[in-house]
């Protein structure tokens, strides 16, 4: 049968990179007492006042069809948010989506096509490549140098640019390095863009999420604002991914224009998550900063676990859930590395390859398992480290990617 070439430009991106974890998944399921460091799901839970809010909602007869741009309240919501950053919002800057993912698919399928090329830095988010490539774009990277914690640099930036490239898609925090950018690093950046005429498309999913830093966001400089987007959601900052709710804010103009779009594809979202979103967003809640003190912790945690070894170099995140250790020392890849890892000592890690070359002697550890299991884990991977060093020639494989 014959299908558009979305479905061949999507084919392969899900599988290779998220091998190991898979894998780990399968070992899990036979019985193999795996302990899971993949995926980043936060380990708190929703807010139970959340959840009742959610069911007095459904209860209350809020089940009926929405609209495209959003309920009325999560609207007004988000409105308060965001005009605490900026005055000048108000709900034509609004658009509601099923997540940050959602957000994000609509939003490069509203600024970009076939020929038009989009900026992101490597390493970048793993579902960023097929949003790009979904819309027919290419993805234009720029690389992310671990000699400067994976902050993008301004003349890397600048080298990168093609005359095709129309957006900068940047994530702050970021995964899977937890580099959160400064305010002058984002004036730098900025003004290129400006010089370009480049949209930014900015994920801040992790905003609440920063361990000391202040946030920083093109978002908030007037000089950027008609050609910022953000995108986010309540998934991190109320643990709550399962409800998938996110939204967009930018230009109104670009709004208006996604509107038909959002329609198109939702026909609206669900009015009892947004009542549950609305409440999250106006009323203080806990959770994010009970993450905020978990996931330091436990980088510090694996900080002080890695110390002793000269083999693993851990970098301490500014922000997020994960945490990236360099494991080049050992003599293998991250990805090499994360193989031998899951089956010498069954721990499950994500090869920074998964991410981007700029981290493929990395692996990724997410934070979200509690503290001893965490610092098990690190303990495995230095046994593991040492014993690589120790036996100085290259291994054998018994199970690759
Ligand atoms: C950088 C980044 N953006 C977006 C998402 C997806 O967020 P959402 O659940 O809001 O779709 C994630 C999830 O891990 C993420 O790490």
């Amino acid at each position: 049968m014959r299908y558009a070439s979305i479905t061949d430009r999507l084919e392969h991106l899900g599988s290779g990179k998220w091998a190991v974890h898979l894998e780990a998944r399968r070992m899990a399921a036979a019985g193999a007492p795996i302990i899971e460091l993949t995926i980043g799901e936060p380990d708190v839970p929703t807010d139970p006042a959340l959840l009742a809010e959610c069911a007095r909602s459904m209860h209350a007869g809020r089940t009926r069809y929405s609209n495209g741009r959003g309920e009325p309240g999560v609207v007004a919501a988000l409105v308060a948010k965001y005009a605490r950053r900026r005055p000048d919002i108000d709900e034509h800057n609004i658009l509601c989506f099923p997540g940050t993912q959602t957000a994000l698919f609509a939003v490069m399928l509203g600024l970009v096509e076939s020929g038009d090329g989009v900026l992101v830095g490597d390493p970048l988010y793993a579902t960023y490549e097929g949003v790009i490539a979904s819309t027919g774009a290419h993805m234009i990277p720029v690389p992310l140098r671990p000699e400067k914690d994976f902050h993008m640099q301004a003349e890397d930036l600048e080298k990168a640019i093609t005359p095709n490239a129309r957006v900068l898609l940047l994530n702050t925090p970021h995964n899977p390095t937890g580099a959160v950018l400064s305010r002058d690093e984002i004036a730098r950046l900025g003004e290129i863009c400006r010089r370009h005429d480049l949209w930014i498309v900015c994920d801040e999913v992790y905003e609440e999420l920063i361990f000391d830093k202040p946030f920083a966001s093109p978002f908030d400089s007037p000089e950027l604002a008609e050609r910022t987007i953000v995108v986010s959601s309540i998934s991190k900052s109320h643990a709550a991914p399962g409800f998938r709710s996110g939204w967009a804010v930018g230009p109104a103009e670009f709004c208006d224009k996604l509107l038909p779009v959002s329609e198109t594809m939702l026909f609206g979202g669900q009015p009892f998550i947004a009542d549950m979103t609305e409440m999250a967003i106006s009323q203080p809640f806990q959770t994010a900063a009970i993450m905020r003190q978990k996931y330091r912790t436990r980088a510090e945690l694996v900080c002080k676990t890695l110390a002793g070894s000269n083999l693993l170099q851990p970098l301490m995140p500014e922000g997020g859930m994960f945490i990236v250790i360099d494991v080049s020392a050992t003599g293998l890849s991250g990805d090499a590395f994360a193989w031998d890892l899951l089956k010498d000592e069954q721990v499950a890690v994500m090869p920074g390859a998964s991410f981007g070359e700029q981290a493929a002697d990395y692996v990724r550890v997410s934070l979200t398992v509690d503290d001893a299991l965490l610092v098990t884990a690190m303990e495995r991977m230095v046994a593991l480290a040492g014993r690589i060093a120790a036996e100085g020639a290259p291994r054998p494989r018994s199970l690759s990617a």
